[in-house]
């Protein structure tokens, strides 16, 4: 019986999970580092890796009281080894091999995007194959999922990821961080009207692209007396129903590339029975409303992790740990990051 303990350190969440071969998951602990980070408007690489080893001690021993086991039942300790931020990543995996010699349990390096691609498939039965999109802060990915563990990139971003266009443009508007969840407010107060139509991009290439976006929102802002570029100041800090209109704007820019990649993807490979959407973005309502009807005219099932899932989690960690080991893809103690 497959008892996994995961663990996630990538970037700026210290997280853990435990997964029950029978069960699933029995428990998940998380601390984020949201608050330390807010001032400067994205995370700090050297504050994250700290947090984290202030951290990751308390919230093994955390998901191990909620699970009310100990590490005497933990059969296999999987632990994210890429990508993410190399100081981050080694907090995380320096813990995961103490731990693994000290208690002689089999360790597993995880990739957090496979992480990512599978948490649709923590609490759903998402069939074969399916189309999945990975959109967070770092990354925008779209793959063809065959199996557990078997997946294949069909485009990815050539510069930003989705969510850090919300986080930036979010910035320039000095609404806070992460923009995501802020963006997303503002637009539903003007009930997702696309007021500015910002450039969806190239709508005939799997590859997503969120700079030029970024670019032209920023351009649209100057042309609007909203910008001083040599200042770098946004000018209509009092116009609540201006930062409404850009952030609705966006918002809809921003679903609409889905809606095209999507559509896109499924002409090619009329073969996908399901559309997953999973990473932090995934979080946003308005996206998934719309994502959840472009299904439904294509005729494929669409499927989001809950919110938890969403960003970034050690449930996700655990379960393609616990599959890994079920193929007996174990690491061993030179375990590396990044590799
Ligand atoms: O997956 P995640 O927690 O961390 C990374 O691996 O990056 O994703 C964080 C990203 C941030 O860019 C944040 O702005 C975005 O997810 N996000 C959202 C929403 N909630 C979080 N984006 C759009 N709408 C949301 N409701
Ligand atoms: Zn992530």
């Amino acid at each position: 019986m497959n008892i996994i303990l995961g663990i996630e350190s990538s970037c700026d969440e210290t997280a853990a999970a435990i997964y029950h071969q029978e069960k699933g998951i029995i428990a998940h602990a998380l601390f984020s580092q949201i608050a330390l980070h807010k001032e400067f408007g994205g995370v700090i690489p050297e504050i994250a890796s700290r947090s984290h080893l202030e951290k990751i001690n308390s919230i093994v021993q955390e998901v191990l009281n909620r699970a009310k086991i100990t590490l005497d039942d933990i059969t296999t300790i999987a632990v994210t080894s890429k990508p993410g931020l190399p100081g981050s990543l080694l907090v995380g995996v320096s813990f995961a091999k103490a731990l693994a010699l000290a208690r002689t349990i089999p360790i597993i390096g995880v990739n957090h995007l496979e992480g990512h691609v599978f948490s649709a498939c923590i609490e759903n039965n998402v069939p074969f194959p399916h189309l999945c999109i990975t959109a967070s802060g770092g990354h925008t990915s779209m793959y063809i999922v065959h199996d557990f563990g078997k997946y294949e990139l069909l485009g990815e971003t050539l510069d930003d990821a989705a969510g850090e266009a919300f986080d930036k443009i979010s910035k320039l508007l000095n609404l806070g961080y992460p923009g995501g969840p802020i963006i997303e407010k503002l637009a539903s107060e003007v009930a997702f009207e696309d007021f500015f139509h910002y450039t969806r991009g190239n709508s005939k290439t799997t590859d997503f692209s969120f700079s030029g976006l970024k670019t032209a929102v920023l351009y649209d802002l100057v042309a609007r007396g909203a910008y001083d570029m040599k200042a770098k100041k946004f000018l209509k800090e009092d116009d609540l129903h201006f930062k409404q209109q850009v952030a609705s704007s966006l918002l809809v820019a921003i679903t609409e590339i889905f809606k095209n990649k999507i559509s896109l993807a499924l002409k090619v490979h009329p073969e996908i029975k399901a559309v997953t959407f999973v990473g932090g973005v995934a979080c946003n309502k308005y996206i998934k409303r719309e994502l959840t009807q472009l299904a439904q005219k294509l005729n494929v099932t669409f499927f989001t992790p809950s919110p938890t899932y969403c960003t970034d989690n050690g449930a996700m960690i655990a379960f393609v740990g616990n599959y890994m080991a079920e193929k007996r893809q174990f690491s061993d103690l030179t375990l590396d990051i990044l590799k």
